[in-house]
């Protein structure tokens, strides 16, 4: 497992490369997998506003494309005064690969954090076995 500081330099340095033209709110997401392996994401909006995609959604589909498939935590990084905390949708994403108890840690660039447990953010998740 890579310690909270790699995380957070993983985080930094992608940050770097966030596509937020339109919004000039610029996130990173690491998502720490049970190999131990960190996956990044940074949102990358689109000119059509619908299509832009959220950090979380990036760093998961790296993960899975990567052949992992649980996530143990996840971090994330914005600028904004209070750390940002993921959408609805990316909350849902990450239950599909996560439990109630994964952490969620959100993080500004000046340090301060936030943290959660999944199940916090997103209580009763839907999941498609359950309701199978
Ligand atoms: N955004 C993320 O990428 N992740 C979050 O957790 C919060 C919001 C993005 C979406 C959009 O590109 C910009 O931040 C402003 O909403």
């Amino acid at each position: 497992m890579p310690t909270r500081e790699e995380i957070v330099i993983l985080a930094q340095t992608a940050l770097a490369h966030a596509y937020a033209p339109y919004s000039k709110f610029p996130v990173s997401a690491v998502v720490v997998a049970e190999s131990g392996r960190s996956y990044v994401g940074v949102n990358v909006e689109n000119g059509a506003y619908p299509l832009s995609r959220c950090a979380e959604q990036i760093a998961v589909g790296a993960m899975v494309a990567a052949g992992e498939r649980a996530i143990r935590e996840v971090l994330i990084l914005s600028t904004s005064a209070e750390p940002a905390t993921p959408c609805g949708a990316c909350r849902q994403i990450l239950a599909e690969f996560a439990g109630e108890d994964t952490p969620v840690v959100c993080r500004n660039t000046a340090g301060k954090e936030r943290r959660f447990k999944l199940g916090e953010l997103l209580p009763a998740a839907f999941r498609l076995e359950d309701a199978r």
